[in-house]
């Protein structure tokens, strides 16, 4: 059987990918620099530890291995560091994306499948973005991702390949099983930190923004349980296998919750009052951000199973738990 290469599968959401890969059958190769993934979460796949911008070792693993498909997830994902350090994101998010296409090009991979965020929508009109939306981005982060974009569809439009570009809104949740999870140091993503908060491992959660113009003067934002988000990857790639068409596709519910919303549901999973700080604006953040979703389940057939904050915030503890646990225990 052909394999299907997957890097940045040792990464939050590349790895839950390679779980739900692994468990239909399909023979996985991943490539990550492990700069922010973890050996131990690629399961039932070859790890390889190396570059994607590493043309001769991709051209060389993907030629030897005959490989059928590439699912791209290595990237930095950090907004704010996005905006300190640009030339990190473009390096590896934009030039490195370009290498990997060039390895692909010349090796005849003719399926590809991109993680691309709704950071390239910016600011929209009524906080909501569909496929048509303009896309305005408002830092590195999410210009880098839409430069990818663009050279992806470019190289299609030769016909060498046909591609998915899945946007990502916000993704949250572990594995319901617990194999796996969000291992992220020094996490910056809202869900995360605030099950952070309710293990012991920060102080307090700091709420950015009490004065947006939201029912509850917090940043709304539609967060997709990394499950579901990943069976989408599945889908596309099913998709691309029966020769349908190359597709842009939001991930999301289509439906969004307020930050305080999300303060709560970890303070009702986790029966603890939480140390609320509430802070001005963050530098860059939108108010409102929700998907319009319909097209990937019109186009893919796909459909949510996870769709439920409360069982998003529970797997998400459950983690935090598993981590808070391990760091405890005496090596
Ligand atoms: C952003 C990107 C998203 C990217 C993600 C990864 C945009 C529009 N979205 O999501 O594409 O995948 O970063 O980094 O650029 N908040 C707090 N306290 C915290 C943390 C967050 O109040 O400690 C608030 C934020 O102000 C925001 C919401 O929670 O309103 C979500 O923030 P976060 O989880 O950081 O994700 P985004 O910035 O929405």
């Amino acid at each position: 059987m052909s394999p299907i290469l997957v890097t940045g599968g040792a990464g939050y959401i590349g790895s839950h990918v390679v779980q739900q890969l692994v468990a239909r059958g399909e023979r996985v190769l991943v490539i990550d620099n492990l700069s922010s993934g973890f050996t131990d979460a690629v399961r039932g796949a070859e790890l390889i530890i190396g570059e994607v911008g590493d043309r001769v070792l991709i051209t060389r693993i993907l030629s030897q291995n005959r490989v059928d498909a590439v699912l791209h997830f290595a990237a930095h994902t950090i907004v704010p560091e996005s905006m300190s350090d640009p030339l990190k994101y473009y390096g590896n998010n934009t030039c490195s994306t370009r290498n990997l296409l060039a390895s692909c090009v010349e090796s005849g991979v003719r399926r590809f499948l991109f993680s691309s965020t709704a950071a390239v929508y910016g600011m929209t009109p009524g906080g909501v973005a569909d496929e048509q939306t303009p896309t305005l981005p408002i830092n590195p982060y999410g210009r880098s991702k839409l430069m990818s974009e663009a050279m992806l569809r470019d190289v299609s439009a030769i016909g060498a390949m046909r591609h998915v570009i899945l946007r990502y809104f916000n993704v949250a949740g572990c594995d319901p099983l617990g194999r796996i999870g969000q291992s992220t140091p020094n996490a910056t993503l809202l869900i995360k930190a605030v099950c952070e908060c309710a293990v012991g491992k920060r102080e307090s959660i700091s709420i950015f923004g009490t004065d947006y113009d939201t029912p509850d003067g917090t940043g709304i934002r539609d967060y997709i349980h990394v499950e579901d988000l990943a069976a989408a990857h599945l889908r596309a790639l099913d998709h691309l296998r029966a020769d349908g068409e190359s597709l842009t596709l939001n991930c999301g519910y289509g439906h969004g919750y307020s930050v305080r919303e999300v303060v709560e549901a970890v303070e009702r999973a986790s029966g603890k009052s939480l140390n609320v700080i509430e802070k001005p604006r963050r530098d860059g953040d939108l108010p409102m951000l929700i998907a319009r979703a319909d097209q990937l389940r019109a186009r893919l057939g796909w459909q949510p199973a996870h769709d439920d904050l409360d069982f998003i915030v529970a797997t998400a503890l459950a983690w935090e738990r598993k981590l808070a646990d391990r760091a405890a225990q005496p090596r």
